[in-house]
């Protein structure tokens, strides 16, 4: 499993791409909302900060509703930095995202299916040609469902019919669900910087360090 960055915050971009993991970034309006800057400047400024990985998700505003609308805007975003292939176009999960996604799919423009909620939404995604699809674990599980065991259903489903479609587990909140959409199947999870600085801690690591160091003391230096 591949790992993302679920932010559009361009020092937590930058100090998740520097420990060699990131293999791409996802943002969304409300997360570029929190930022406080011009969605397409950010956009540009990620494509820079992180040129080695394979996908920066920019999603079409709200106010794009109909294919056409989000054809639009997509055609817009992909010129972004003089037309980086990083880009991929974030779609909705309805009808006119789809028609969109079938579309920009048929054009060779990478696409993210997001708000996937149902197996049969995920299927539907893959079918119009979508590169990612972006089940919501943690929203799912903030309505007593199963988020995991949604991502695991995805993940039989594509194997089953042979779909290229890779799964971006998405809404992920903490440590335990990177491990279990990892074993779940899914190919990539998206994820925000504070669960990957958690990713890298055990209270036994830090007693181990404190303890190399202290023993370290005691060992003569000359
Ligand atoms: C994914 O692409 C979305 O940006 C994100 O994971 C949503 O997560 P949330 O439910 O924490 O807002």
């Amino acid at each position: 499993m591949k790992f993302f960055i679920d932010t559009a915050n361009i020092d937590d971009i930058k100090k998740a791409h520097k420990i060699g993991v990131l293999s791409g970034v996802t943002t969304n309006p409300s997360l570029v909302a929190k930022e406080g800057v011009k969605f397409e400047d950010r956009i540009a400024e990620i494509l820079q900060a992180v040129p080695d990985v394979e996908s920066v998700s920019a999603e079409v505003t709200p106010a794009a509703v109909t294919a056409e609308a989000m054809i639009a805007e997509a055609e817009e975003l992909i010129k972004i930095n003089g037309g980086d292939k990083h880009i991929t176009i974030k779609l909705p999960m309805t009808v006119a995202g789809l028609e969109a996604t079938r579309y920009l799919a048929k054009k060779g423009v990478k696409t993210n299916v997001t708000l996937i909620f149902t197996v049969n939404q995920a299927l539907l995604a893959a079918r119009a040609g979508a590169t990612y699809v972006s089940p919501f674990l943690g929203r799912l599980d903030d309505i007593s469902e199963d988020g995991v065991l949604l991502v695991s259903k995805i993940a039989e489903l594509f194997r089953i019919h042979k779909l290229d479609a890779q799964i971006i587990a998405a809404s992920v909140r903490h440590p335990d669900h990177v491990t279990r959409v990892a074993m779940a199947g899914a190919h990539i999870a998206t994820i925000p910087y504070s669960v990957i600085e958690q990713l890298t801690k055990h209270p036994l690591t830090d007693q181990g360090i404190e303890k190399f160091a202290t023993d370290w003391a005691n060992v003569p230096k000359n």
